[in-house]
């Protein structure tokens, strides 16, 4: 490379790095994470959370669920009076463009199915996705998940807050609760009592059964003389043909 092309190339690169700036710089963080950052404590909690997440780094911005409008122009907005203030927020989270605040029951399964349909779908005619539509105390997505550093939950650990007893629940598929796995989870829990009796106990040991009544030992006895006698007669048939 001579001096010329090298300055050249230098030029190009500058060129390159102040128009990627200025493209971020006109696109900007969204109405939405610059407002509630700046509205700070709970209000800027779900930009925090969110920061970093799985939906953040797939490019799911908070209007992705909540609707409103994130292009609404805020500025700098420390300097915004009450009026513009104001202004600029109804436009932003405004029924028009959809804005929905806290969504509970069907509406949330209809804002994560946009984008998780098989998922909502399949929680939805289980057990407790009907306990949570019929407001009968089920988790919602979000009791598993968070609602924005959503996260594959600790099994059973998130469990404990409603069941007691969480025994093979780290074997079973926790959206799809149906009749089908109650049955099966009974049987997973039978196996793992089983495998823990035979744990603890040293195989091939007779024990006598301590606690049996006089009579149920009579008759065990009785059938072991017989059982004797059997073996007995065969030896000495066994023996008279042998001769
Ligand atoms: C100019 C400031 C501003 C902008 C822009 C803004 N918000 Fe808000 N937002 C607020 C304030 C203040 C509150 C609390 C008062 C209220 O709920 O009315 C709030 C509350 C909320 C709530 C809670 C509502 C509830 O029912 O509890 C959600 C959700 C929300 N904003 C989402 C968004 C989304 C999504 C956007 C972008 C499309 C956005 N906000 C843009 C100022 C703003
Ligand atoms: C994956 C979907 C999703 C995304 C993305 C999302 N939210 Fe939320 N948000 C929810 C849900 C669901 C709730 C209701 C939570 C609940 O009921 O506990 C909620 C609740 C809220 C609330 C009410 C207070 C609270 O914490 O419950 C605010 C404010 C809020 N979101 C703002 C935002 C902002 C700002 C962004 C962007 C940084 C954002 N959300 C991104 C789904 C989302
Ligand atoms: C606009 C689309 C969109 C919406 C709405 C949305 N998500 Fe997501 N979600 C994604 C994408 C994209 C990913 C990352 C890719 C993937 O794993 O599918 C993701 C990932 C996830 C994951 C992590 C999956 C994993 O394998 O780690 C969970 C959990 C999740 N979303 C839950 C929710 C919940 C709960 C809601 C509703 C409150 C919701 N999402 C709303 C698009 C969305
Ligand atoms: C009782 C807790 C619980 C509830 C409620 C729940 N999930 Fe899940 N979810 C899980 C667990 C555990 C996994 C990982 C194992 C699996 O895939 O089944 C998961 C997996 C996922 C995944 C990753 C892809 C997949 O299917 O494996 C998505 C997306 C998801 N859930 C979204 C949702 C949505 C949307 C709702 C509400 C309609 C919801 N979840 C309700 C516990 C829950
Ligand atoms: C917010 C409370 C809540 C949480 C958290 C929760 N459940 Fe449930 N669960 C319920 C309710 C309510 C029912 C329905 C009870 C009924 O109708 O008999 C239920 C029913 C069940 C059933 C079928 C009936 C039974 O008790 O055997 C299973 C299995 C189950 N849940 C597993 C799980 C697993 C696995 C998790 C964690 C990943 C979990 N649950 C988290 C509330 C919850």
């Amino acid at each position: 490379m001579n001096k010329k092309s090298r300055v050249v190339a230098l030029c190009w690169a500058v060129a390159f790095v102040l128009c990627g700036t200025a493209a971020q710089a006109a696109q900007g963080p969204g109405a939405c994470v610059t407002c509630h950052t700046f509205l700070g404590g709970e209000l800027a909690r779900p930009v925090v959370e969110w920061n970093g997440s799985i939906h953040q780094q797939n490019g799911i911005t908070c209007d992705l669920c909540h609707g409103g409008d994130a292009s609404v122009d805020v500025g700098n907005v420390q300097g915004l009076a009450g009026q513009g203030f104001a202004d600029r927020m109804s436009r932003a989270m405004s029924k028009d463009h959809g804005f929905i605040g806290k969504p509970s029951g069907k509406a949330l399964f209809t804002m994560c199915g946009q984008c998780h349909r098989q998922s909502v779908d399949r929680y939805a005619k289980s057990i407790m996705g009907k306990a949570y539509l019929d407001q009968k105390g089920g988790p919602s997505c979000v009791t598993c998940h968070q609602a924005h550093r959503n996260t594959i939950p600790a099994v059973p650990k998130v469990c404990e807050s409603c069941h007691k007893d969480t025994t093979g629940f780290d074997q079973i598929d926790p959206m799809d609760v149906t009749a089908s796995t109650v049955n099966a989870l009974s049987g997973i829990r039978i196996k793992i009592a089983q495998e823990k009796t035979t744990g603890k106990k040293p195989p091939f040991i007779p024990v006598f059964p301590s606690d049996l009544d006089p009579f149920q030992i009579g008759f065990l006895a009785f059938g072991a003389v017989i059982v004797m006698f059997i073996i007995g007669y065969i030896v000495y048939v066994a023996l008279e043909k042998r001769r």
